[in-house]
């Protein structure tokens, strides 16, 4: 095993998360009932392995092809592959027209519930229409297939609107989660190129109205190509509006036809952008294409909650800007067709039962969140969820990050009455799709284990020379054959997509992810092996975060690490070297160096703590070495000390640098 997979192993059973895990051996069988009606039997395992492409072309027609494909994959130029590429479709029309075709159109597709109370219920014929007079927004804004649009909005209907608008048209949407700065907003504006914005005044966050609407203002100083900004009025604050630019949603939408045809695409057609951070700075512009990526979400959004769209009330608790509110809040959900939650707001607003009170309201039934969420629900108290009916509930999805047993354990105890499966998906923005998760009606369920490969995905763990390891042993998690929903390319960088996923080990995909197989051979991830840090199951970059504190004028070096942490798994750790100018910094140093973060990346890139250094461990080629900042972030109370005089950080630091790396 690899010093990085050891390290990172070692992180994670610090945790405790993973500590128990050669004897974890409670086991959850799938409800006898739900596995007599699944969706997904122990047979479409042997049927998807039997024949992998012709299990993905029978997949395929659960979408509605204007042109069916004859062809699955084509791995003739690998790795850039494609998928079902002489059929044609449109994705817009498989999330909503042919619901309402199929005489579906009064089935509710959201039931949205706004942080401060408001509702709105949308059925798919409203949906469909209100798609249908974005789409003529945008054509009448210049919008043609193949440009670029960006979305910084709030967790509001009009947010899948804007992304259904695009699609239809054929411009690949690039959705910038609400929570980024301004500085974020405009490097991926300029990065791929975008000419028309979709915001919104602002949105609500924990009981107060945040503003969205300045910070496309000051990222636009940076981009001259913006022609246009869409503004929703969500809140009602006051903005500023830029003549002849900046126009209102509801007047501009509001007045256009209701009649919009949606014109095919090829398969391989762009059908969004997503960044997402890598081992070094710049943002990675995740590709997804629309054929093969509709065909993988919607099979997994059907296989892996078993999904039955005519009862099934689901809800994805993530927000839209990020890739599972894209896949299983978006696109799997609205092409299978289902009824679904959305919940704009944070958990404890206005009080520490608004989930629960939810899942009453709407009798949802499958619910899919990250552990961070269910550790910080742990931490608050059954009390909450106990006060509140949650029997509608019959599975319970985790993702973003491992589950620990403990959190696992709780979540289908407390949460699921005991009766209910729990489905610890693993996958990645650039998987755009499950991967590896328990299959409700085949796995039984190892609390903390993602398990075993969805039917169709083949993946492995190996070790440095790419091979396999025998059960019991950890190494690297690969994926060994391509899958529909797959990463095309990183937009503009073809080379940095090759090197990143595809240089390690050849032919296959290597993911990142350090992994366990058990005694069983079922999976356990053990955390990321490169510079990337999991804080609340969204992804960070260390360099990126370092280059950002690199940046503020008092700082001469950075680094950051992640340390474990509790409730957000990681949680991001600083160590900076002022410039000699700076003196000690002042008192408020690290506020203003938080602050700085913030205004670069946005507030979720917030360093925890912030620790001043007169200088960095170094290997002697200059490396500097994260890993023993991380011990010393994990394993000593450094509370909010920050002070250059800290004598005892610095210490360590040396003391350890003195020992061999
Ligand atoms: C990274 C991908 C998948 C959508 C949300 C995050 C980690 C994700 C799990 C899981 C262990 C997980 C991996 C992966 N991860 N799900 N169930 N168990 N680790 O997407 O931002 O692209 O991050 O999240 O490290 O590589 P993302």
């Amino acid at each position: 095993m690899s010093d990085e997979v050891r390290s990172s192993q070692k992180a994670q059973s610090d945790e405790g998360g993973l500590s128990n895990l050669s004897h974890e051996d409670r086991r959850f069988p799938p409800p006898e009932e739900l596995a007599a009606s699944a969706n997904v039997t122990a047979a479409t395992y042997e049927q998807a392995a039997a024949d992998p492409d012709a299990f993905w072309a029978e997949q395929a027609k659960r979408i509605s092809w204007e042109t069916e494909p004859t062809e699955v994959l084509d791995w003739s130029n690998p790795p850039f592959a494609t998928w079902f590429a002489d059929g044609t479709l449109n994705a817009a029309y498989n999330a909503c027209d042919r619901h309402v075709e199929a005489g579906h159109g009064d089935r509710v597709a959201f039931y949205f519930e706004g942080e401060p109370g408001d509702t709105r219920e949308i059925t798919y014929a409203q949906l469909t229409t209100e798609v249908k007079q974005a789409a003529n927004a945008l054509i009448e804004l210049g919008v043609e297939a193949g440009d670029r649009v960006a979305i910084y909005l709030p967790m509001i209907p009009e947010a899948v609107v804007a992304m259904l608008a695009c699609a239809r048209i054929g411009a690949p949407h690039t959705v910038v989660f609400g929570g980024f700065s301004s500085d974020a907003l405009s490097s991926r504006i300029l990065d791929c190129g975008v000419e028309v914005v979709i915001t919104a005044d602002g949105g609500y966050r924990r009981g107060a109205p945040s503003g969205l609407k300045p910070a496309v203002d000051e990222a636009l100083t940076k981009c001259p190509d913006v022609r246009h900004v869409l503004v929703i009025r969500r809140t009602g604050q006051d903005v500023e509006m830029t003549e002849g630019r900046d126009l209102w949603w509801h007047e501009f939408v509001g007045q256009q036809s209701e009649e919009h045809t949606a014109e095919a695409f090829p398969a391989e057609h762009p059908l969004y952008i997503m960044y997402t951070s890598g081992s070094t700075g710049k943002p990675k512009g995740i590709l997804h294409t629309t054929g093969g990526y509709l065909v993988g979400t919607s099979y997994t959004h059907w296989a892996t909650f078993d999904l039955k769209p005519e009862t099934d009330v689901f809800w994805t608790a993530a927000d839209i800007g990020w890739v599972t509110g894209h896949s299983y809040l978006v696109y799997g959900p609205l092409v299978n067709g289902t009824t679904s939650v959305m919940y704009e707001g944070t958990p404890d607003t206005p009080h520490k039962g608004r989930w629960w009170e939810i899942i009453e309201k709407y009798r949802v039934t499958i619910l899919y969140c990250a552990p961070t969420a269910i550790r910080t629900f742990m931490k608050w108290g059954s009390e909450f969820p106990e006060q509140f009916d949650l029997s509608s509930l019959r599975i319970l999805g985790s993702v973003g990050e491992p589950i620990n047993p403990e959190a696992y354990v709780w979540y289908r105890h407390v949460i699921g009455g005991d009766r209910t499966p729990v489905v610890d998906t693993w996958w990645q923005t650039e998987t755009g799709m499950h991967m590896i998760s328990p299959m409700p009606g085949v796995t039984s369920g190892k609390p903390g284990a993602a398990m075993t490969p969805v039917p169709g995905v083949s993946v492995d763990v190996v070790n440095d020379e790419a091979q396999s390891v025998p059960n019991g042993s950890g190494g690297y998690l690969v994926i060994t054959k391509p899958w529909p929903s797959m990463l095309r390319t990183l937009w503009g960088d073809d080379q940095r997509f090759v090197d990143t996923y595809w240089s390690r080990f050849a032919g296959l995909y290597f993911a990142g992810d350090g992994a366990k197989r058990d005694d069983d051979g079922d999976i356990w991830f053990l955390g990321r092996v490169d510079d990337v840090m999991n804080v609340s199951g969204h992804r960070m970059s260390t360099t990126e975060i370092e280059s950002a504190l690199v940046s503020h004028p008092k700082v001469a070096e950075a680094a950051v690490v992640g340390a474990s942490d509790p409730t957000t798994g990681q949680a991001i750790v600083a160590f900076v070297i002022l410039r000699s100018e700076a003196g000690d910094g002042g008192p408020d140093v690290v506020a203003e160096l938080r602050a700085h973060v913030a205004k670069e990346i946005g507030a979720i890139a917030k360093p925890r703590q912030i620790m001043v250094v007169e200088e960095l461990p170094k290997t002697r080629s200059g490396k500097i070495m994260r890993r023993l900042l991380r011990d010393i972030a994990e394993h000593r109370e450094v509370g909010d000390v920050t002070t250059l005089t800290d004598s005892s950080v610095m210490s360590l630091i040396k003391d350890n640098m003195d020992k061999p790396a």
